[in-house]
């Protein structure tokens, strides 16, 4: 069967097979190569799949089934991918996606029976401010309005095929369009625009790999030490102490994983996306001078699925430091001989999958299920053995932690909150973009001083404060310090209520204020749609429930539902605190955080902007 794909493909798959300890676990990067061949994944395929990699056929079309990037059946015509930016969707004024759902009766993953149109979600990610955004093969079409997008299908209608990219990713972007330097001092952006540094030789003439070496020449508990001390918190949602992260490895342990997580799916966020094409070489030397501190000699880089064109870039930038022999070559440090690893991995296209959990089950080549924890992955991770996972913007902190000293890193934040924080900026504001910003500036400074205010003077009327799963705030809660335990703690912050007067629990009593998850900051001003937009929001969690858990599947299913009905002006008495009572019902009940997710900023919305939802009840009983 393998004679069916080119000698190019064959050769691919076995290099592809030798990064893994297991056939399965190559399984995704398989389907990619064959599918990118092939063009979709027909039972054919998946036939090769499981014969090359020794797997039952069943396990293979789990898989496939699972991820929505890949496809059963022939592309459509026109494969129309959408782009799902919150802040962007709040910018135009309209969900793109619900509208073309309504006009060619398709949902994503979906294709119209005539084989005309098919509609997939993808992200531009750079909070563009271009407002509703779709792409067919090649071609972007911006700035539509619900008139502009009723338009261009009607033209697509008479219009051949375009070419597909074989990837299926978004057309390459300028990501780094939306880099936004500031004055001040620059841990991950420091780099960020000089001329070639996506170069290894640019990038060791900027002091490159001298954290490295530096490192090298170190004992392992003593660079641990420095981590702890320089209060460094993942970026990548939960802000848990790294060090303290890294401490919880068995002592013991024979063979260790890191693993990066490049997964950025939450809505809002588009940092390590920047991050990563702004200076790939320092996530490398981060990534490895993590892993030596770890004791890990083979660490993973798992990036969003639809990242095509970033993969490129950071494979380039790995294969360069192959070939200096950085990596793959034996180094002499002060804990011994030491060799390392790195493989970049491309997901498939489920949120989920950013999930620490659910990230691991998919580099093992399953399907993005999240685990029930304990284990925690520290004690039993990837492949079952201590792993540690963490963000892009956490490992590329490392190189600097080691050269500056963990206290003087501390020093760069506040509390226990040491560095920088970068922020990814999109909504009604004037100069949307991704900022490196000195820890703690509250969100009146970040949208006056750096963002150009609100768009066209208009009045704000909320910030969604780190990626859509953070529960919203309002206007009169600005002052607050973008930081760690702030967001959670501050007084100004009003407590998320189940309903009025009765404050959410989250466990032994704790109030839920916010957090500042992932950096992802949407403003919005008041002539936004409160109800349409938290009703996007909720559409997103349904369609990423993995649904393993009955709160969540059926939770954030019915949320969408009521949530969308009352923003089309078709909700139903009692359906305000409906909502309520099915986010409570989800909180604190599922496998993984993404019940919370949905669930927190529904509660939130309901607390901060009761009146909006109420609103859409009377105007439905005015009008009938
Ligand atoms: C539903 C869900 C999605 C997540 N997506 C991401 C993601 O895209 N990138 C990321 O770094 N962390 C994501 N996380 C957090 C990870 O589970 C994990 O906490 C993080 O990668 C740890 O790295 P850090 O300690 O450096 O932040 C997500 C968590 C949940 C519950
Ligand atoms: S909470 Fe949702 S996403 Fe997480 S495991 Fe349960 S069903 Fe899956
Ligand atoms: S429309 Fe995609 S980022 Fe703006």
């Amino acid at each position: 069967m393998a004679l069916d794909l080119s000698p190019q493909t064959q050769q691919a798959i076995s290099r592809v097979r030798g990064r893994y300890p297991n056939a399965q676990a190559a399984l995704i990067p398989v389907l990619h190569l064959i599918q990118d061949e092939l063009g979709h994944l027909s039972d054919e395929a998946l036939g090769i799949a499981a014969h090359l990699l020794e797997l039952p056929l069943a396990h293979v079309f789990g898989v496939v089934t699972f991820y929505t990037m890949f496809h059963r059946t022939p592309p459509a015509r026109h494969r129309l991918q959408v782009c799902s930016n919150i802040g962007c969707v709040v910018r135009a004024g309209f969900d793109a996606m619900e509208h073309l759902h309504k006009k060619l009766g398709i949902r994503v993953g979906q294709a119209t029976t005539d084989g005309l149109f098919s509609l997939d979600e993808d992200d531009d990610m750079i909070g563009c401010n271009h407002g509703a955004t779709v792409v067919d093969g090649p071609t972007r079409y911006r700035d539509l309005g619900p008139e502009k997008l009723d338009q261009l299908i009607d033209e697509l209608r008479q219009r051949p095929s375009v070419e597909m990219r074989p990837d299926y990713g978004f057309p390459a972007i300028d990501v780094l369009s939306a880099f936004r330097p500031t004055p001040g001092e620059k841990v991950v952006t420091k780099n960020v625009g000089v001329p070639e540094i996506q170069k290894l030789a640019t990038y060791q003439s900027r002091g490159g790999w001298q954290a490295f070496r530096k490192a090298l020449g170190m004992q392992r508990p003593a660079l641990i030490d420095e981590v702890k001390a320089s209060n460094l918190r993942g970026r990548g949602g939960a802000g848990f102490s790294t060090g303290m992260k890294w401490s919880f490895l068995p002592k013991d342990a024979k063979q260790v994983y890191l693993v990066c997580n490049a997964d950025e799916s939450e809505p809002g966020t588009f940092k390590d996306r920047l991050l990563m094409v702004g200076d790939p070489h320092l996530l490398i030397e981060g990534i490895a001078t993590s892993a030596y501190v770890l004791g890990c000699t083979h660490a993973y880089l798992f990036l969003r699925g639809e990242l095509a064109s970033e993969a490129k870039i950071v494979q380039a930038a790995i294969d360069e430091v192959y070939a200096a022999g950085l990596l793959g070559k034996t180094q002499s440090s002060a804990a011994g001989p030491y060799t390392l690893d790195i493989t970049l991995h491309r997901g498939a296209g489920a949120y989920i999958c950013g999930e620490e959990t659910s990230l691991l089950n998919s580099l093992e080549g399953k399907r993005g299920w999240p685990r029930l924890k304990p284990p925690f992955p520290a004690v039993r991770g990837l492949f079952g053995q201590p792993t540690i996972v963490n963000n892009v913007e956490t490992l590329m902190n490392i190189p600097d932690i080691v050269l500056r000293g963990g206290p003087a890193f501390a020093k760069l934040g506040v509390g226990k909150s040491g560095g920088t924080r970068t922020l990814s900026v999109s909504g009604h504001v004037n100069r949307p973009g991704v900022f490196e910003l000195p820890m703690g500036i509250t969100f009146r400074q970040l949208i006056d001083d750096y963002c150009g205010g609100m768009a066209g003077g208009r009045k704000l009327k909320g910030v969604i404060p780190g990626g859509s799963s953070m529960p919203v705030l309002d206007a009169s809660e600005l002052d607050v310090p973008i930081e760690f335990d702030a967001l959670m703690t501050d007084a100004r912050i009003k407590d998320v209520e189940v309903k009025p007067g009765v404050p959410f629990d989250m466990g032994g009593g704790k109030r839920l204020k916010t957090m500042a998850g992932s950096g992802g900051i949407v403003i919005f001003d008041e002539t936004t749609d409160v109800v349409s937009f938290c009703a996007t929001i909720m559409r997103f969690y349904a369609h990423e429930s993995c649904g393993q858990c009955t709160p969540c599947r059926e939770g954030t299913a019915w949320l969408a539902r009521v949530c969308s009905r009352l923003a089309e002006g078709e909700g139903r008495p009692g359906d305000v605190d409906l909502l309520a009572n099915i986010a409570n019902g989800i909180a604190g009940n599922t496998i993984c955080p993404l019940g919370e997710a949905a669930a927190w900023p529904m509660l939130a919305f309901l607390t901060k902007f009761r009146a909006d939802f109420e609103a859409k009840l009377l105007a439905r009983k005015a009008a009938s």
